[in-house]
């Protein structure tokens, strides 16, 4: 199964970046995690530009379009989505299959609630699938702030297994049951 990843921070130091870096490190083997770096090339949203969008847009929506589910962490910023979120989740509104689309959240900041609940909203107004199981708050320490560090810490890797191990049971259904969402 393949997960984008996507961080709405372009910062070099991102710890919500770093955190997507790490799941795709930790995931299981039949599960693969594409971190997707070009959310800082996207243009700002502009419905003109839909005639003929640009290149960072379409590869964009294909990335996302093959994907099985998306994987999301995305900082607080005054008590609001990052703004390279929310511009990438509006080139995504027109993309049809992101309809049902299996998302979890990872929140790395436990106490950004706000950008937490906004983007959740989005995400439903988008009618994609908020995986709530696969959707947590994970908590950080200085010494947890990189990847290298998120990874050598046993109740962090153990978090970001357990959200994927839950994304991925949604994502193929579980318990002898069949596929919740269709698997490309
Ligand atoms: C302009 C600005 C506004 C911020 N506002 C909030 C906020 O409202 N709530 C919060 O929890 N953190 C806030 N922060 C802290 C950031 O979310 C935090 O630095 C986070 O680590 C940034 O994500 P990144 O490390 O992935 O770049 C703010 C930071 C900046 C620079």
């Amino acid at each position: 199964m393949k997960v984008i990843a996507l961080s709405g921070s372009l910062r070099a130091a991102s710890i919500n970046s770093a955190l997507l870096r790490a799941a795709a490190r930790l995931a299981p083997q039949d599960m693969r995690i594409e971190v997707f770096r070009g959310l800082g090339d996207l243009p700002l949203f502009n419905i003109d530009l839909e005639a003929a969008v640009p290149p960072s847009v379409a590869a964009l929506r294909a990335a996302v379009g093959g994907a099985d589910a998306l994987l999301i962490a995305s900082p607080e910023y005054a008590h609001g989505v990052s703004g390279v979120m929310k511009n990438a989740l509006d080139w995504l509104v027109s993309l049809e299959s992101f309809i049902n689309k299996p998302v979890a959240l990872l929140n790395a900041q436990p106490r950004a609630y706000f950008s937490d609940a906004a983007l959740r909203e989005t995400l439903k107004t988008m009618s994609a699938v908020v995986v709530e199981s696969a959707s947590v708050s994970i908590q950080l320490t200085a010494d947890t702030l990189t990847e290298e560090g998120m990874l050598a810490s046993p109740p962090v890797t153990q978090a970001i297994l357990a959200a994927l191990l839950d994304l991925r049971a949604a994502v193929l259904g579980g318990g002898g049951q069949g596929p919740l969402f269709p698997v490309r």
